[in-house]
């Protein structure tokens, strides 16, 4: 009787190391599939870092530009971030070359239909680095052409 009981227990442990065996090999091709088509699943390094790179970078400046919006560095700066760009892009603003009048009527017209609210003393400061970093450019008509080798028309 003893015999057979100890037989009966062996198989009971083979089956039971088998069976554990089979689950750890299921999990493992499991894992093994999941990374197989998403290799970065497991990762969130790539999440952090990117969250660290914008917090630090907000008002960095590289090559005389401010990284964020474009526009160059210099005096009135981060007052023209602060007021010209949350309700458009800083592209509208570059793009837009204008003497003191026109930057001071333009800044009218947004107050009046916009809701631009009102620039107290930094209008001047903003007006001053639109005019000293963004001045109207001439467009004039093209210069004109010189050197010109004139063909004869041959119309018979
Ligand atoms: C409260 C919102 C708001 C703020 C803040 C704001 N703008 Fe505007 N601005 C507008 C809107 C709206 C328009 C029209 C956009 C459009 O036409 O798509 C506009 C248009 C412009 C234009 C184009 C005008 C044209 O004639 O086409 C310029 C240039 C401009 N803004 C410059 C500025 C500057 C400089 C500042 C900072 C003093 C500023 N904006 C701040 C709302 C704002």
């Amino acid at each position: 009787m003893a015999v057979k009981d100890n037989f009966n227990k062996q198989i009971e442990d083979i089956g039971r190391q088998l069976k554990i065996i089979s689950i750890i090999t299921s999990i493992a091709s499991i894992l093994f599939i999941v990374l197989l088509l998403n290799p970065n699943g497991f990762s969130f390094e790539t999440i952090d870092t990117e969250q660290t790179i914008t917090e630090v970078n907000e008002d960095l400046i590289e090559n005389g530009i401010h990284v964020r919006t474009g526009f160059k560095d210099a005096e009135g700066l981060l007052t023209v971030v602060q007021n010209c760009t949350s309700c458009h892009s800083s592209k509208l603003v570059i793009q837009n070359r204008m003497n003191a009048d026109r930057w001071n009527a333009t800044i009218k017209w947004m107050q009046e239909t916009q809701n631009l609210w009102d620039l107290g003393e930094n209008q001047e400061v903003i007006v001053n680095y639109l005019v000293a970093n963004y001045p109207p450019v001439e467009k004039g008509r093209r210069e004109n052409i010189k050197d010109i080798e004139w063909y004869e028309l041959n119309n018979r």
